[in-house]
């Protein structure tokens, strides 16, 4: 009794076997999906990537940019927005890095991008201890989140084993949001990538340091949308600051007027006041679909702290290129090698 029912287990197993070999042999023949390819890319992704191929990946990026940083505090809000442009596009492939005519980085939504010596910097460290391991892309993302503490702000893991990609397009770069947008627009633009409606608000959220020129919301302190009015969601005071500093285009401004250097809610709070800078952000609060979370992070400072590390972590992980026939590991933070 004992030995039949073990060899029908047995039969059974065998049959079970034979099924798998036969729908592996169907997926490489006729391309369907493989156990593979049902894993989301991010999920190759870990925390010990480099572990036994680079010692102290972390610790090289981490002293580097801490150095950087303290000779130039502005390149902490630089590097976080070159992660941020990086990631939009392609998703976080370096691809924002490649300097060759018609890249990403030549676009003129580019053109006040900056950080990119200090990437180059610690791409040549590494590359001297382990040549070819790691990825610009990588190192890109880390250097945010180490860029974001210095700031600071939180710290989280970044889970590694990005590849670095290969195509970087000028007209790609354009489509990033340059402050000019509606809501609905902007949802659109993070929902594609994988990021939700917090995502969005808590990622504006880095506005709370940082600059921008005054020509991304010039046209909301004269002649705002063609009415010949200034913009009625801004502010009188903060209007008549804004004049004042804009003398021309290429000037710059704090995006968070009130405490520019520190990593606080008072982006938050600044909106409530009608003094956020870019139409963007204002538009946070007026939006009724968005209005609710910057209602919410203006008054909770620890959800803005740990919602900012679970988005950024979100934003880190956008379209990552993790399987073996994709992307490449760059051997310098510039140059394209493809194979001839
Ligand atoms: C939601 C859509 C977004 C829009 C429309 C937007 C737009 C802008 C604009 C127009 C500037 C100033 C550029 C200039 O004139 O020089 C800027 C700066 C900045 N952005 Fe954003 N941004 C967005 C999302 C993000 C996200 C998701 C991050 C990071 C996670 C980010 C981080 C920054 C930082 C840190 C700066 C200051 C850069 C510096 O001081 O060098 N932005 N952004
Ligand atoms: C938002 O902007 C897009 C693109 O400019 C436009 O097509 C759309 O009508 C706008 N939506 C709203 C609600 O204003
Ligand atoms: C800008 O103007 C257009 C048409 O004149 C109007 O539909 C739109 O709502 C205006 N946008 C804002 C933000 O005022």
């Amino acid at each position: 009794m004992r030995h039949s029912h073990n060899a029908s287990n047995m039969k059974l197993h065998y049959f079970s076997l034979f099924l798998v070999l036969i729908i592996f042999k169907l997926s490489t023949t006729f391309g369907l999906p493989t156990i593979d390819s049902l894993i989301p890319p991010e999920a190759l992704l870990s925390v010990n990537h480099y572990h036994t191929t680079c010692r102290n990946v972390e610790g090289i990026i981490s002293q580097t940019v801490a150095a950087w940083v303290k000779k130039d505090p502005t390149l902490a809000p630089a590097i976080i927005r070159l992660h941020f442009h990086d990631c939009a596009i392609r998703g976080c492939d370096a691809s924002i890095l490649l300097n060759h005519p018609g890249s990403e980085r030549s676009a003129f939504n580019s053109k006040t991008l900056r950080g990119f010596q200090l990437i180059d910097e610690i791409k040549a460290q590494l590359e001297k201890r382990c040549p070819k391991i790691v990825s610009c892309a990588d190192i890109l993302t880390v250097a945010a989140r180490d860029a974001t503490i210095l700031a600071g702000g939180p710290f989280w893991e970044v889970p590694l084993g990005r590849k670095d990609g290969k195509i970087s397009l000028e007209s790609e770069a354009n489509l990033v949001p340059h402050g000019h947008e509606n809501i609905t627009t902007l949802l659109e633009f993070f929902k594609v990538r994988g990021l939700d409606i917090l995502d969005l608000v808590t990622l504006s959220g880095s506005h709370t340091i940082g600059r921008s020129t005054c020509y991304s919301f010039m046209d909301r302190l004269y002649n705002f949308n063609g009415t010949k009015k200034p913009d009625p969601l801004l502010s009188f005071s903060f209007l008549k600051l804004l004049r004042k500093r804009c003398k021309g285009v290429m000037d710059l401004v704090f995006l968070d007027v009130i405490t520019p250097r520190t990593f606080d809610i008072t982006y938050y709070t600044n909106l409530k006041r009608k003094a956020g800078l870019l139409s963007t952000d204002q538009s946070l609060f007026s939006d009724s679909r968005t209005a609710p979370f910057v209602e919410a992070l203006a008054t909770q400072p620890f959800l803005f702290t740990s919602q900012f590390a679970v988005s950024m972590v979100k934003l880190g992980n956008v379209q990552v290129l993790t399987r073996p026939n994709e992307g490449q590991i760059r051997v310098n933070g510039v140059t394209l090698h493809l194979p001839l």
